[in-house]
């Protein structure tokens, strides 16, 4: 049984081929002849579907499908009506309907609604799952979403060396995150009471970034009226991010090479050693061990910034979090731009699982901002999604569908084993799997007690 439908339609010889069609399509169907019969079957019988002819004899259509939705939200209702006019077919839509069928129709478009409409229910409520575990993630870092391996892997990292004023180099390509991993492991860390200072190697000139990145004293050279106090100093007692470091010059390399060895700096036209008193946190896109192996970066700087490297893998390989991702970002813009979007239709959500995404989260975020002002209802189409999304993707290329409950799966797998403090036995017993089961599931999905505490 592919689920339980209800036709409201006071036309008997066409309720009675709708049932006839439905049946053999192995849906179990129900039928009414009027809104007050179908409202209370949709009250009773809990499907998941409901057929629903615009104009009737005892309440209008519009009507039914109002108190339909302000009583049981998750019923999918279709419209159907002889009577096409875009104007109630809009109606309805606004009013939550899914979609709208004008007799007389082609019984393969029915089908196909139908399909899409139990599809796209299905999806909403997986969405619903996701952002309940979004409200509850207390998981280490929140700022960051994010559940299947590579990014679990990520998080393990940031613990062992949050604690720690070891210097981190970030690595990934562009919109991975590099930054928002910084202020995580700032405000993780710690030296969380202190301030967090980025700088941004790239944009500025190498002398510049020398009195930005040190200050100067008054009167060091035309202009510099009074004493000005660089990043390295206003970063006191917290974290210093110097960003795009890989673009360095080679006397700034130079430079940031000695502080890095004696611990102190001068400021430009000073000679009093000023002690350092900050936690370094590095981050760039290029890949330094061949900017070394060019000679562009300096081979004894890339050891001292290469304590501890975490790798941002990109959006690409860790598709598994694009569903959460998309969930997040959603309620996050629909809220800033009051305009809630409730789910992602199928296709839609398959040409974001499917996409390479060469910009990465941030290219998606903007995917998801953009689709949110675009859309006009609470479902986001796939024509809310940039021309680049449709190239060659199709609804079945995609687990999208299983990359959702997965996610929800490995989430709630990995609270129970919190709950029982990683003792297999008892998370086996409360999860109602065998323990070789939630091994396999263990390591498929990356968990470790090293990961999360
Ligand atoms: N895992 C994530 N969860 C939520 N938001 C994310 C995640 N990763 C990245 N973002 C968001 O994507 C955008 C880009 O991230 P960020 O600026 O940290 O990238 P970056 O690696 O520093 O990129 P670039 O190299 O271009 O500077 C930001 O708005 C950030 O908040
Ligand atoms: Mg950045």
């Amino acid at each position: 049984m592919r689920g339980r439908l209800v036709i409201i339609d006071d036309d008997r010889a066409f309720r009675e081929v709708l049932e006839a069609v439905l049946l053999d399509e192995d849906y179990e169907v129900l039928v009414a002849p009027d809104g007050t019969e179908g409202l209370r079957l949709v009250a009773e019988k809990h499907p998941e579907l409901v057929l629903l002819d615009l104009r009737m004899p005892d309440i209008e259509g519009l009507e039914v499908l109002r108190r339909i939705k302000t009583s049981t939200p998750e019923v999918a209702v279709v419209m159907m009506t002889a009577f096409g006019s875009i104007k109630t077919a809009v109606d309805s839509i606004r009013q939550g309907a899914f979609d709208f069928l004008t007799k007389p129709f082609d019984l393969e478009e029915l089908k196909n609604t139908i399909s899409n409409a139990l599809t796209l229910r299905k999806l909403s409520q997986e969405n619903q799952a996701l952002r309940t575990i979004l409200k509850q993630q207390t998981l280490d870092f929140p700022e960051i979403t994010g559940l299947g391996p590579r990014i679990q892997q990520v998080f393990s990292l940031m613990k062992r060396v949050s604690q720690h004023d070891v210097t981190v180099l970030l690595t990934g390509e562009s919109g991975t995150g590099k930054e928002l991993v910084a202020r995580a492991l700032h405000r993780q860390g710690i030296r969380s009471e202190g301030p967090f200072v980025a700088v941004n190697c790239a944009a500025l000139s190498e002398s510049l970034l020398e009195t930005e990145l040190f200050g100067h004293e008054k009167g060091s050279f035309t202009g510099a009226t009074g004493t000005r106090l660089g990043r390295f100093e206003l970063a006191k007692g917290g974290t210093l991010f110097l960003d795009e470091v890989g673009d360095m010059s080679a006397l700034m390399q130079a430079k940031l090479l000695r502080v890095l060895q004696e611990g102190e700096f001068e400021r430009v036209g000073g000679n009093r050693p000023i002690a350092t008193d900050i936690r370094l946190v590095v981050a760039t896109n290029k890949d330094l061990p061949s900017e070394v192996a060019a000679r562009r970066f300096r081979e004894d700087l890339y050891y001292r910034l290469n304590v501890v490297a975490i790798f941002l893998p990109p959006l690409r390989e860790r598709r598994e979090d694009i569903p959460l991702l998309v969930t997040r970002f959603l309620a996050e813009f629909g809220l800033r731009y009051q305009r809630p979007v409730e789910t992602v239709a199928p296709e839609a959500l398959a040409r974001l699982c499917a996409y390479h995404w060469p910009g990465n989260v941030r290219e998606l975020k903007h995917c998801i901002e953009q689709a949110v002002l675009l859309g006009d209802g609470p479902v986001l189409m796939p024509e809310h999604l940039p021309f680049e999304l449709a190239a060659g993707v199709s609804l079945s290329d995609t687990p999208s569908e299983a990359l959702g409950l997965e996610a929800v799966e490995a989430q709630h797998i990995l609270g129970v084993l919190k709950q029982c403090r990683w003792n297999r036995n008892q998370a086996s017993e409360m999860l109602g799997l065998h323990r070789n089961t939630l091994r396999e599931k263990i390591r498929r999905f990356g968990l470790g007690p090293d990961l999360m505490v």
